[in-house]
């Protein structure tokens, strides 16, 4: 389990991660969402050890950041948003020099290898040079790397970047299956959506604040108080805001345009079905009637104020 207990680090004035606090249970897959200069590597190197808090701390497995970064370092996998692969060195020598680093026995070292390999499905790229590998390659390599001594916490900043399409959508396949074997596993983004499909927890940051954090589908929910209809009538619908607002789990009715209408509404699926009915029955005609289905890029924007620090 990590446990970060208000972490903070201060450079001069500014505080670049401002009381941050979260715990995470092996399985999570947490997505750590801020704009540029949010606090998130800040964030992330306090928990690898690399780079000292002004206070607060942080636990994972029992073992403290501060009273045992050894403890902390072996239970941790951690992939930088810029990271170095070594030139002239193959790609099984290049794991094999890190599974040494980690102290694993040299008899266990080809199983280990070839089990990491397997997992970032670059096995047929075993004997190859590390440099002849596509960026998509190298990035899960360098998670490959990550991975030789079966960490609990993963820690990938910005995994994602610089990635195609398909390459993104291998990589978070990779990185589900690493919450389903039970790890902890904290992936940075600038992109709400992008990490949200896959993520069983967020937490948005902006200035060094947790600003949201939780499931995507509670913290939409914090922002949004209810259901966003868009009605299109035919016609000019005069009168139809007066009776529509005075049906039940309205909460607000606008009008967008001369025949169109948004309602804000507070009931659930069937007390839906029963408003449209309802407005029917009023003899409101009615060419369309949707739930707008909410944008998480919205959210986001909503949550975030876009100031940086
Ligand atoms: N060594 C440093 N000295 C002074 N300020 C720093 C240092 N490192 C980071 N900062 C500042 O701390 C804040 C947080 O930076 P950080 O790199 O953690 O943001 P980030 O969320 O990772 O951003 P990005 O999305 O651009 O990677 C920024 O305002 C940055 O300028
Ligand atoms: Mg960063």
């Amino acid at each position: 389990m990590l446990e970060v207990v208000n972490l903070r680090k201060a450079y001069g004035p500014l505080l670049a991660v401002d009381d941050v606090s979260f715990s995470l249970s092996p399985g999570d897959v947490f997505g750590f969402i801020g704009p540029n200069g949010a606090g998130k590597t800040t964030t992330i190197r306090m928990l690898t050890t690399l780079l000292e808090p002004t206070g607060g701390t942080a636990r994972i497995n029992g073992a403290d950041i501060w009273k045992d970064p050894m403890g902390v370092r072996r239970q941790i996998g951690y992939m930088p948003d810029f990271f170095g692969l070594y030139d002239d060195i193959k790609v099984w020598e290049y794991l094999d020099f890190f599974a040494a680093i980690y102290k694993i026995p040299t008899r266990d070292r080809n199983a280990v290898i070839d089990n990491v390999l397997e997992l970032t499905d670059l096995t047929t790229k075993r004997e190859s040079f590390v440099q002849t590998l596509s960026r998509g390659m190298q990035q899960r390599l360098c998670l490959a790397k990550c991975l030789v001594h079966d960490p609990a916490l993963l820690l990938l900043d910005e995994p994602a970047s610089g990635l195609d399409p398909r390459a993104r959508a291998e990589f978070k396949e990779l990185v589900v299956e690493l919450g389903r074997m039970g790890k902890i596993v904290i992936v940075s983004s600038h992109i709400l959506p992008e990490l949200a499909a896959f993520c069983n927890k967020v937490g948005i940051i902006e200035r060094g604040k947790m600003l949201a954090y939780g499931a995507v589908n509670d913290i939409v929910k914090q922002v949004r108080a209810g259901r966003h209809i868009d009605v299109r009538l035919l016609g000019e619908g005069d009168g139809a805001v007066d009776v529509i607002s005075k049906m039940p789990h309205v909460i607000k009715v606008s009008t967008v345009g001369p025949s169109a209408l948004e309602i804000e509404f507070s009931g659930d699926d069937q007390q839906q079905a029963a408003l449209l009915a309802t407005m029917l029955a009023k003899g409101i005609r009615i060419l369309d009637f949707h739930e707008r289905k909410f944008d998480l890029e919205d959210v986001f924007l909503q949550i975030t104020t876009g100031a940086v620090n």
